[in-house]
């Protein structure tokens, strides 16, 4: 284990764990789930490392009562997992499947038989194919698709669910699925992607209304905003930063806590940002107040002033802004590759806070560290970085409550090692790992660790789950 010190949360801090369907499910082909534009991508030959696709992931279609078993001696407060849209309505739109259904029924009737509050993820990723068929988030009818999902969700489960997230990192959905290409549906567009950026905006505040229509729920969504520094004080690299800042944060926090659009769009992407799917109600539907707002945080980025990949702006890409990344924190790197910076978590919470005035209280709703685990011949795996990762940054959090933020929670990326996107499985952020030939579940130190800190939390505030 470790002597790693616990870091001191506030009282009625939640600590919880997450994953997500796609990563985990498996069943990708049962009981009536239809494929989705994850299920396409990873099929394509060259998409996914090694070929990896989510067909079986952490089988947790059929084991899900382990799972919860071990989320339940985990002792967390809260699970975050994500509904998988082509489960419920295989087409998208239309029928929905009832087997779908009944899974989610069962997952979370046996959340709450342990104790254990569910926070739904709407949309995670994995559209269904037959909507991106039709035109995908380049198209608004995608976002009312959404909404009606959304109602669908909320009238099934809204007697035991009552917190739910819209989207998760829709800046992957939009830039890393339409500009970069890396994820599904992996094309590289330019327009294309400012369209799916706003229209999975436009598909968020219909959901919210829906939900809100549907009964007592709260509704949030979960955004991975950057902590970006500047290579250097030259003006260049200045002009960087805001175009990052552009791509990365405003198109988001813009339209959500400031009622507009980004001050500097015009500039990052030539005067190409303002589309005609733009409708004039669209600002105040996007920005709907929310009751929280959730935060993916692993990892700052740090941009230099760079050449344009493309010289003609309307063959550019919407990520083609004129930026590259540079390193100079010095410091550690996960597996990822990621350079583990807990400050600029603190940093990134208080600049959130300063900024937005409207914000609603914080969800920390992923964080955590992939690294180079193995099973020791004592038939334990020792991850003291994943622990050393997980105490800084709990740490961080705790320094940006203490500078004022409202920060309510705290969700571990993941529960179990899981199908890491186009990363496929070589990438392991459990605090539980996966033998994915025989699907035995291994607890980690960091698992007993995690569970340790909720124990002393409680004790300490004298609170129970
Ligand atoms: C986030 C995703 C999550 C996981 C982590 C490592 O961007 O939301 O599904 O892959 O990164």
């Amino acid at each position: 284990m470790t002597d790693q010190a616990f870091p001191v949360l506030p009282a009625g801090f939640r600590f919880g764990a997450a994953t997500a369907a796609y990563q985990i499910e498996g069943a990708h082909d049962e009981d009536g789930r239809g494929p989705s534009v994850w299920d396409t991508f990873s099929h394509t030959p060259g998409r996914t490392l090694g070929g990896a696709t989510g067909d079986t992931a952490a089988d947790h279609y059929h084991r899900y009562r382990e799972d919860v078993a071990l989320l339940r001696d985990l002792g967390v407060d809260s699970y975050r997992f994500s509904i998988s849209w082509p489960r419920l309505l295989p087409a998208g739109t239309g029928t929905p499947n009832p087997k779908g259904l009944d899974f989610y029924d069962r997952l979370i009737d046996e959340l709450l038989a342990a104790g254990i509050e569910p926070l739904v993820t709407l949309y995670h990723w994995d559209l269904p194919q037959a909507l991106e068929d039709r035109g995908g988030w380049r198209v608004r009818e995608t976002a009312e698709a959404f909404a009606a999902y959304a109602a669908l969700a909320a009238e099934r489960y809204g007697d035991r669910v009552r917190r739910w997230i819209t989207l998760n990192e829709p800046y992957c959905s939009a830039f890393v699925g339409h500009a970069e290409g890396r994820h599904a549906p992996g094309t590289r567009e330019g327009r294309g992607a400012l369209a799916a950026a706003h229209h999975l905006l436009v598909g968020h505040g219909l959901a919210v209304r829906a939900l809100r229509a549907s009964g007592d729920h709260e509704a949030g969504i979960t955004l991975n905003l950057d902590r970006i520094h500047a290579a250097s004080d030259r003006p260049e690299d200045l002009a960087a930063l805001r175009r990052a800042e552009t791509l990365h944060n405003d198109v988001w926090t813009g339209p959500l806590f400031a009622g507009r659009y980004p001050e500097h769009e015009a500039e990052t992407w030539a005067g190409q940002a303002d589309g005609p799917w733009r409708l004039p109600d669209d600002l105040q539907l996007i920005g709907t107040p929310l009751d929280f707002v959730g935060l993916n945080y692993y990892r700052p980025l740090c941009v230099a002033a760079a050449p344009h990949q493309v010289d003609d702006p309307a063959g550019r890409t919407a990520v083609d802004i004129g930026v590259a990344e540079a390193d100079p924190y010095g410091t550690r790197h996960t597996t990822m590759g990621w350079p583990v910076v807990p400050s600029a978590f603190t940093e990134l919470l208080r600049d959130l806070h300063d900024r937005h005035p409207r914000l609603p209280p914080v969800w920390i709703t992923e964080n955590g560290s992939a690294e180079a685990d193995a099973v020791a011949p004592d038939g334990r795996v020792h991850d003291p970085d994943r622990i050393g990762y997980l105490a800084d940054h709990l740490s961080a959090v705790a320094d940006a409550i203490a500078a004022g933020v409202d920060v309510r929670g705290y969700y571990v990326w993941s529960l179990l090692d899981n199908f890491e996107w186009a990363r496929g499985y070589e990438q392991r952020f459990g605090l539980i790992r996966v033998d994915y030939d025989t699907q035995t579940r291994i607890p980690k130190d960091s698992y007993r660790w995690y569970r340790d800190l909720i124990t002393a939390h409680r004790a300490r505030t004298e609170e129970t789950r």
